[in-house]
């Protein structure tokens, strides 16, 4: 059985993740960092894929129990990269032909490709087999866009901040996108509550 998956992600009012540039900026008001910080400590694995790696750096360690997993078909993760230093461990998700010199706490394993992509199906039915109950897809838009349009979620939870990037700066879903009305995705509102200056949605996976 595949774990419980939150995506969560902070957007400015028009949809995106970060600067134009790709740099990270922060959009989270302290009330959605303090929720944030507690959502992390609620999950046992918190997955980003590797353009988040490459781009923020990030440590994704609320605690020494938690798994850190990287969807990563060539191994493009550099090797200093925080999540490359444990504990908390580490899986690296890559494609069937890459490969990579993990150190110690770091486990490197390959996965079918679902089109171009690491099989996300197969890394959530391994982190089943680990005994993972519940974890966090914290972006960036790539990874949310798969996880949205293969409804391999159960809930969306996204803070709103009363900001605006423009541009073409990354999205909440980036891809390919919608080209019919088929190919949308569909929510189901849950609530919305006020943080500080910004608004947190919660929807949840139809069906
Ligand atoms: N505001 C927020 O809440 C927030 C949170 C996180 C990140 N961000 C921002 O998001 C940006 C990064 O987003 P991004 O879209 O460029 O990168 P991303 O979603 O972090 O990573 C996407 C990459 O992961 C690899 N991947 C492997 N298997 C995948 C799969 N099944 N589905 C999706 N991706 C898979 C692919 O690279 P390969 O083909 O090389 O494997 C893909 O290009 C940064 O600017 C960061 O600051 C914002």
């Amino acid at each position: 059985m595949r774990p419980y998956v939150t995506i969560n992600a902070a957007m400015s009012l028009d949809g995106r993740l970060a600067l134009n540039t790709g740099e990270q900026t922060r959009l989270s008001s302290d009330e959605d960092m303090a929720r944030v910080k507690e959502l992390r400590n609620s999950v046992g694995a918190i997955l980003v894929g590797v353009g988040t790696v490459i781009s923020d750096d990030p440590r994704l360690s609320p605690n020494e129990d938690v798994v850190r997993i990287v969807l990563d078909t060539n191994g493009r993760t550099p090797e200093d990269a925080l999540v490359m230093k444990a504990p908390p461990r580490t899986l690296i998700a890559l494609g069937p032909t890459a490969s990579m010199d993990a150190p110690e706490g770091v486990i490197v394993r390959n996965y079918p490709l679902d089109g171009d992509l690491v099989d996300i199906r197969m890394v959530l039915r391994d982190l089943g087999a680990m005994d993972i109950r519940e974890m966090l897809v914290e972006g960036g838009g790539t990874v949310i866009s798969e996880f949205l349009r293969r409804g391999l979620f159960d809930v969306l939870q996204v803070f709103v901040a009363d900001r605006i990037i423009g541009g073409k700066a990354v999205s909440l879903a980036t891809g390919e996108g919608a080209f019919t009305m088929d190919d949308m995705v569909d929510l189901e509102f849950v609530e919305s509550r006020r943080l500080d200056g910004g608004v947190l949605l919660v929807y949840r996976c139809p069906g």
